[in-house]
């Protein structure tokens, strides 16, 4: 188990931050999240492997290598909507996941309000640009933790 090991999974256009429909996303880059995120495990004392991938098969391959991980901060992108093999993915390797947005996915289209993935994750976060990450990260080390 690498308890102190977090991966962040990204898919795909999500390597077009910020040029892409900034009107939505805004102007920060998918690098500038990935230093967010680094320094966001820093601060909980985790390790961040940081991923981005357009293709389905990838990401399900990112997700079977995050075993034993203590758990996986996924922005599925579009796949979020289309893909039971990512589920699968997630149920099959019972990595703790926290399914992250840029956007508020439920102020949008309606074909975004539903998730393949929201129901095995173990939690879900949207709708604060690249502090999604950050709070998907913060969750994660929470559950190391005992409660108070
Ligand atoms: C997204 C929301 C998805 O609906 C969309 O397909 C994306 C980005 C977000 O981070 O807000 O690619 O996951």
């Amino acid at each position: 188990m690498s308890e102190t090991i977090v991966h962040v999974l990204n898919g795909p256009n999500l390597n077009l931050l910020g040029t892409r429909e900034p009107g939505i996303y805004g102007t920060t880059t998918l690098a500038d999240i990935e230093a967010l995120c680094s320094k966001a495990g820093e601060a909980h004392g985790l390790s961040v492997i940081f991923r981005q991938t357009n293709h389905e098969g990838e990401l399900v391959e990112m997700i079977h290598a995050a075993r034993g991980a203590l758990g996986i901060v996924l922005n599925a992108g579009a796949y979020t909507h289309t893909s039971v093999a990512l589920r699968d993915a997630i149920s099959a390797t019972g990595v703790p996941t926290v399914e992250v947005h840029i956007s508020n996915v439920f102020a949008r289209e309606d074909f975004r309000h539903h998730s393949y993935l929201s129901p095995v994750a173990r939690g879900v976060i949207c709708g604060f640009g690249g502090q999604s990450y950050v709070l998907g990260i913060a969750a994660l080390a929470a559950t190391r933790t005992p409660p108070a």
